[in-house]
């Protein structure tokens, strides 16, 4: 990759351009969703909802929502959670950053505008996305059996508020 970090410009994700965000979806991953459920999330919770841009071009997204349940780590505490659904970047314009930046952006927004009491995603345990999230401090609270439709296992990984290092 050419540009520079300071490059790539991170932007909600405007109605327009569900379908660019698709297709960087179908690209990367094998969990793909339908064009309501992109609008719905983009919509909803439209500060978590991000683009990554290179001279103006889509080269990475994350989607996020706001989620309220009995937290991860009290005992019957009812908690407001910051869910991260999906984050992909094009396979061109990887390790450069762009994810990590996504990632910084979506947490900071969970944490100071919608005050989440803490922020959770699920990553196949094959994946070495684990390691981005770990460096961000996320922590592995368990194995979910089977959670892919391809019966493969996802880890359930968790961060609180107070352990994000920026
Ligand atoms: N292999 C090895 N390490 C990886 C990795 C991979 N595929 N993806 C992320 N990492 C780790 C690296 O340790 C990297 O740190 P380093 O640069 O200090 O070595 C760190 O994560 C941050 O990488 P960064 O450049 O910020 O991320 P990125 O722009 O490459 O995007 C993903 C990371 C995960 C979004 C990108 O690899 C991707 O789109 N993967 C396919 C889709 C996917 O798996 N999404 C996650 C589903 S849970």
């Amino acid at each position: 990759m050419q540009e520079s970090y300071e490059a790539i410009l991170i932007e909600q994700i405007k109605v327009e351009e569900i379908p660019q965000v698709m297709e960087i979806n179908r690209i990367c991953l094998p969990e793909n969703y339908s064009y309501y459920y992109f609008h719905h999330l983009i919509v909803n919770w439209p500060r978590v909802c991000l683009s990554a841009k290179i001279n103006g071009k889509i080269v990475g997204y994350i989607l996020c929502r706001i989620e309220k349940g009995f937290s991860f780590f009290g005992l019957l505490k009812w908690v407001k959670k910051g869910h991260i659904v999906s984050i992909a970047v094009l396979p061109q314009f990887r390790n450069h950053g762009i994810g990590t930046a996504l990632m910084k952006r979506a947490i900071n927004e969970m944490i100071h505008y919608y005050k989440v009491n803490e922020i959770f995603l699920e990553v196949r345990v094959s994946n070495p996305a684990q390691r981005l999230y770990e460096k961000l401090n996320f922590k592995k609270l368990k194995v979910l059996k089977g959670y892919y439709s391809d019966g493969e296992d996802a880890y359930l990984m968790v961060l609180q508020p107070s352990e994000f290092k920026i």
